[in-house]
């Protein structure tokens, strides 16, 4: 446990209670006994989430050999387990068969030939999902994966061949995946999209005679990441969702029903903490410079710049881990960015927030406006529990990932180190050996 109120920055903090809650939000639109929530560990690996998550009974979602060894270590029952994503190794997939876990969709016709020939070698019971891009008109998510050209899946026009090609290697199918979209915050677009989904399935059962006995729905719920944008209302989708499930199993006699979320589950309820270093001025504005940026928050900084749409960014009043970490999101509709939470606006002062990289493109905030920010001053960078430790730069500069804390009820636990320069290091010394012991734990 954590003695000291404020860790030594930067680093990230993660609410237990908070993803409890979306966790058990996400349970109650989902048919019970028949749909799984699969936690996306795209999102955030960090094995105390995936715990968290996994004692709140959900599944987990794979797409890498160490993503599903961390699910496998949670605990989770491999009938929980799907494994999702364009490119699968020969390991992943091997390592699926082995475990038994739920299923994998297959994004190609070489994994289809691949995965099939591994389960029969290992007789294994891991049921072979298409993963599909249908023709259907999405709507409402910032990200589309599906209904439109893309790398993921296979198309409508495809399926016959894939299906045949199937039938030809005796490869049973047993279902689809659909992800067509992330990131929907508004419930109407988000139920709209899961309609058209489920009546193309229906249509593509028909047309095709395609196996549905598992259907993995995918996902697609958002969270706020910019002024203006509302946080996702699952409970007044909940009737609606849970007839269009009932309703598409009984017209496609599906027995298991799969959903994928990430960011809802932890994004919303992970911050990153940083401290003012230097503030200087130069061609007529002032310059804080941090000890983190787009190295921990990619999606805050590069992104969200590229966007030109301000994240959602505070000064800590409170110097206490726990509080930041369960802090609500600071209200934004009014200020043009950044408004510290104490602090009137007319004391306001115009900021560019930078952090620690040796590139202009480092900005955490243009034109940030606050109370007077110090040195040694602590900001909070909010919503960035899921894609910030797994999408950014962490060994830019070799500043390594930084600590990783979760706030319980029974106080503050460190859940994850700052990489140390040893460890960096270590990616370059004893390639031999490491290699030489790696291949024997193939082997074995
Ligand atoms: C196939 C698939 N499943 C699940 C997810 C998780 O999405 P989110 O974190 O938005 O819930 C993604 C995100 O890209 C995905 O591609």
């Amino acid at each position: 446990m954590l003695k000291t109120s404020m860790p030594h920055t930067p680093f990230y903090v993660y609410d237990q209670a908070g993803i409890q809650q979306q966790c058990d939000r996400l349970k109650t639109v989902t048919l019970p006994d028949v749909a799984t929530v699969l936690y996306s560990l795209k999102a955030n690996p960090n094995p105390s989430l995936v715990e968290t998550i996994v004692n709140q009974g959900l599944g987990c979602d794979v797409s890498s050999a160490f993503e599903l060894d961390v699910a496998l270590s949670s605990g989770v029952a491999p009938k929980n387990i799907g494994c999702v994503g364009p490119y699968k190794s020969t390991r992943l997939l091997t390592e699926c068969v082995r475990n038994n876990i739920a299923f994998v969709a297959v994004e190609s016709a070489e994994e289809l030939v691949e995965l099939g020939a591994l389960k029969r070698r290992y007789g294994s019971d891991t049921a072979i999902l298409l993963r599909l891009n249908p023709n259907v008109e999405i709507s409402g998510g910032s990200m589309k994966m599906g209904g439109a050209a893309s790398q993921f899946g296979i198309t409508e026009d495809d399926l016959p061949t894939v299906l045949a090609l199937a039938k030809s290697h005796q490869v049973a199918i047993s279902g689809v995946h659909i992800y067509a979209t992330t990131r929907v915050l508004d419930p109407d677009s988000f139920i709209a999209n899961f309609s058209a989904l489920c009546e193309c399935l229906i249509d593509l059962q028909t047309r095709f005679a395609l196996p549905l006995d598992a259907i993995n729905l995918g996902g697609g719920f958002g969270i706020p990441y910019y002024k203006g944008e509302a946080a996702l209302a699952v409970e007044p989708m909940r009737e609606a969702l849970l007839s269009l499930q009932q309703n598409l199993i009984e017209k496609t006699g599906a027995t298991r029903l799969f959903f994928e979320s990430g960011r809802f589950i932890v994004g919303e309820n992970g911050k990153a903490v940083i401290q003012v270093k230097s503030i200087k001025q130069s061609g007529g504005k002032t310059f804080v410079v941090c000890d983190g940026g787009y190295n921990l928050f990619h999606g805050a900084t590069a992104f969200a710049n590229l966007m030109r749409k301000p994240y959602f960014i505070n000064k800590a009043t409170r110097l206490n881990v726990a509080e930041i970490a369960c802090a609500a999101l600071p209200n934004r509709e009014n200020t043009a960015c950044g408004e510290a939470l104490s602090g009137t606006k007319a004391e306001a002062q115009r900021y560019t927030l930078v952090g620690p990289l040796c590139t202009p493109s480092d900005i955490i905030a243009d034109k940030f406006d606050s109370a007077p920010l110090a040195v040694g001053d602590y900001l909070v960078v909010h919503q960035v529990g899921a894609y910030a430790i797994t999408s950014s730069p962490g060994l830019f500069i070799g500043h390594g990932f930084p600590a990783e804390y979760l706030v319980t009820p029974t106080g503050v636990q460190q859940v994850g180190k700052q990489d140390s320069i040893e460890e960096m290091k270590r990616r370059y010394t004893n390639i031999e050996q490491e290699m030489a012991s790696e291949s024997l734990r193939r082997v074995s």
